[in-house]
């Protein structure tokens, strides 16, 4: 049987950063606002396109799988925040790693690398890929107004990717099981309300070119979509709690792992937590953090995964992953 495992990984985040302090000197906030509400410390700042960070993450990834990028069948991105809409920048990407392939962007938002992580995953087990290239970045500080406080303390720029590779196993291994969802009811409480081609083009409103949202609405509805979805997965997998080694939330929020955590009574100290460092990075977090995780000695070979994410949409995804034997040593 035909299933799809992670073979390789890698992260792009631009050097630059911008703690909580700095932000304090020309706005009014305070580390300890930002820590005690939302976990971050610190986020960085990009100075290149999307496509240029996702492009670094790509690089490390095939290197990291063994592979060129000439062996890849397809790149899915996921981006809410692409340097082009036309082109799409999977095809930027795809250039700079030298694959002849197909290649394309999804939008989920924050979803965005576990919804192209669940489309890769049915191409390599319908036998249609064997090895594709799985991407989440984000620029979101360009869609910040550094003088809005609510938003502007949340997010940060990074990238992250993967490739899947095919595996013939009879044993489950790799992605064993992943489900996507939207809640259309909420798509208006988190939003950039015009940058697109709904746009004023005589008389643009700043405004509309700047994230909208309803925190309070976005922690519950993001708690209740995870979880469902974690269970989904947790089921369709024959996956026990006890088994699960390792939970790679969206870090959109602290304080929102803790209670996904918490509902879906797994132990806090099974949850990865790296948002000190980076901030929202939306569609990369996962990634990012898969990365991190690797680093820190925290996946070993054979572990099992639970990934959840929520965003804009509002949609949410969630994968259990079986690892295989590639880590890395500590
Ligand atoms: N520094 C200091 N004070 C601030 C700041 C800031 N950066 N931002 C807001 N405040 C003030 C507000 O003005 C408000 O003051 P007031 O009571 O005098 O009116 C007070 O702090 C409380 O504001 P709330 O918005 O009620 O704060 P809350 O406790 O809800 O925390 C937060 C806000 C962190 C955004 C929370 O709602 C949350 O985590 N929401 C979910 C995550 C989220 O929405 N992320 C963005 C979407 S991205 C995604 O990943 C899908």
């Amino acid at each position: 049987m035909l299933h799809a495992q992670i073979t390789g990984w890698g992260k792009c985040l631009p050097p630059a950063t911008l703690t909580n302090d700095d932000l304090a000197t020309f706005m009014e906030t305070s580390d300890e606002w930002i820590r005690s509400r939302t976990g971050i410390g610190q986020r960085h700042i990009s100075h290149v396109s999307t496509s240029a960070l996702a492009a670094v993450a790509a690089k490390h990834a095939l290197a990291a799988a063994g592979i060129d990028g000439s062996d890849l069948d397809m790149i899915i991105l996921g981006s809410a925040t692409p340097d082009t809409l036309v082109p799409n920048i999977a095809a930027t990407v795809q250039a700079e790693v030298g694959a002849q392939c197909a290649a394309f962007d999804i939008n989920a938002a924050c979803s965005g690398f576990l919804y192209a992580l669940g489309l890769a995953t049915a191409q390599i087990r319908s036998g249609q890929c064997r090895r594709v290239l799985v991407i989440g970045a984000e620029r979101l500080t360009f869609l910040l107004n550094w003088m809005q406080r609510d938003t502007a303390v949340l997010f940060g720029d990074g990238a992250g990717a993967v490739v899947l590779e095919a595996v013939e196993s009879d044993e489950p291994t790799g992605v064993l099981s992943y489900a996507m969802n939207n809640d259309p009811q909420a798509r208006d409480i988190l939003k950039v309300a015009a940058f697109g081609s709904d746009m004023d083009r005589l008389s643009p409103d700043a405004a509309n070119f700047q994230f909208q949202f309803e925190g309070r609405e976005i922690f519950k509805r993001a708690i209740a979509g995870m979880s469902a979805l974690g269970q989904k997965v947790l089921a369709e997998s024959n996956t026990a709690l006890d088994q699960v080694d390792l939970v790679v939330p969206h870090q959109a929020n602290v304080r929102i792992i803790d209670t996904l955590i918490g509902k879906m009574g797994l132990p806090a100290e099974k949850a990865f937590i790296n948002i000190e460092n980076y901030g929202n990075t939306s569609a990369a977090t996962v990634p990012i953090a898969l990365c991190d995780a690797l680093e820190q000695g925290r996946i070993r070979p054979g572990d099992t995964l639970l990934s959840c994410a929520f965003g804009a949409g509002l949609t949410s995804a969630a994968a259990v992953i079986k690892w295989g034997d590639r880590v890395i040593p500590v």
